[in-house]
C-alpha cells in the first residue's frame, strides 16, 4: 500500500514537473541563442581562472580557454589550439579600470595575428629564448626604423641564418608584403613590452608577473582571443571572438 501511495506521489511530481516546463519553457529562448551563436562569432572563454579571482605574484596559475565557431570545438580539437592567443597584461590600478571593460583596447593587431596564424611560434617565444631569438631580443637588436623593417621583412621573407647562431630559419614566400610589414612592425613597437606577455593555446600557466613592485591594487588583464583563418570568413562577418578576465594580486 505504502508503495503504491508512494508511486502517486511521484507521478504527482512528475505531473508538476512537466506542467512547469510547460509554463516555462526555458530550453526554448536558449535554443533560439543557440541558432544564433551558431552563424555568428566565434565564441570564446576562459573558464579558468575565475574572474576576479586573487594570485600571489610571480605564482604560476593554470588557465583553460575554450573556442566554438560554427559548431566546432576546441574542445573536440575541431578548431586548432594555436590560434587561440592568451594576452597578459600587467594593470599598476585595477580600480582604474572601474566601469570600462579593457577588452576593445586589448583586440590583439595585425602583425601578431600573421605570427599567431603562420608558424612562427614553432620556433620563437615572445620574451624567452628558445631554438630562435625571441621577438623581445630581436626589438631590442633592431633600431625601429624604415630600414630595419626592410631588412627584417627580407630577411623572413627568404630565410636566414649566421645573424643570430649556427640555426637557420626557412624561408616563407607566403607571405605578402603587407603581412610581413605589419609583423615587423609589431615585433619592433610591442614584442618588448615588459607588461604584457602572450601565451599560445587553450592550455597553459601564465605567470603573475608585475612590472616594478605590484602595489595594492595591481593585477592581471586576460584575453583570449580566437581570430578564424581567413578562408573560413564568410563575407562581412565578424570572424573574432574574445573574453576577459580580470585577476588580483596580492
Ligand atoms: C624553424 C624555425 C623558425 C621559424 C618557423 C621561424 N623562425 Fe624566425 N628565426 C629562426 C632562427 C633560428 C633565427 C636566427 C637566424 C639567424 O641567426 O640568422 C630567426 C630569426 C628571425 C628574425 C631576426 C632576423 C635577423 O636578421 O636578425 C626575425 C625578425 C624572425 N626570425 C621572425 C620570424 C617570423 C615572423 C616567423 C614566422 C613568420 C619566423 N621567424 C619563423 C627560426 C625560425
Amino acid at each position: 500500500m505504502s508503495a503504491g501511495r508512494s508511486f502517486v506521489a511521484v507521478s504527482r511530481a512528475v505531473g508538476a514537473l512537466a506542467l512547469l516546463v510547460v509554463l516555462f519553457p526555458c530550453g526554448a529562448p536558449a535554443g533560439s541563442a543557440g541558432a544564433q551563436v551558431a552563424d555568428g562569432p566565434p565564441v570564446v572563454k576562459i573558464t579558468a581562472p575565475r574572474n576576479g579571482s586573487t594570485h600571489a605574484w610571480n605564482s604560476l596559475v593554470n588557465y583553460h580557454i575554450v573556442v566554438s565557431y560554427r559548431g566546432k570545438s576546441t574542445q573536440y580539437q575541431e578548431l586548432p589550439a594555436s590560434d587561440v592567443l592568451l594576452q597578459a597584461a600587467y594593470v599598476p590600478d585595477l580600480s582604474a579600470l572601474a566601469g570600462k571593460p579593457p577588452s576593445a583596447a586589448s583586440a590583439p593587431p595585425a602583425g601578431l595575428l600573421d605570427i599567431t596564424n603562420s608558424n612562427c611560434l614553432g620556433c620563437h617565444d615572445f620574451k624567452a629564448k628558445a631554438m630562435a631569438p625571441s621577438f623581445a631580443a630581436i626589438a631590442a637588436r633592431y633600431p625601429d626604423t624604415p630600414a630595419t623593417i626592410g631588412l627584417l621583412s627580407q630577411r623572413i621573407r627568404i630565410g636566414s641564418t649566421g645573424v643570430w647562431g649556427e640555426d637557420s630559419m626557412p624561408s616563407h614566400p607566403d607571405l605578402t608584403d603587407n603581412q610581413l610589414h605589419d609583423i615587423v612592425l609589431w615585433i619592433l613597437k610591442d614584442a618588448a613590452n615588459r607588461d604584457v606577455t602572450y601565451y599560445v593555446g587553450t592550455d597553459g600557466a601564465i605567470r603573475m608577473q608585475a612590472t616594478g613592485t605590484p602595489v595594492r591594487r595591481a593585477g592581471m588583464i586576460l584575453t583570449a582571443s580566437y581570430t578564424a583563418p581567413s578562408t573560413a570568413i564568410a563575407q562581412g562577418q565578424a570572424a573574432r571572438g574574445e573574453d576577459v578576465v580580470i585577476l588580483r594580486g596580492k
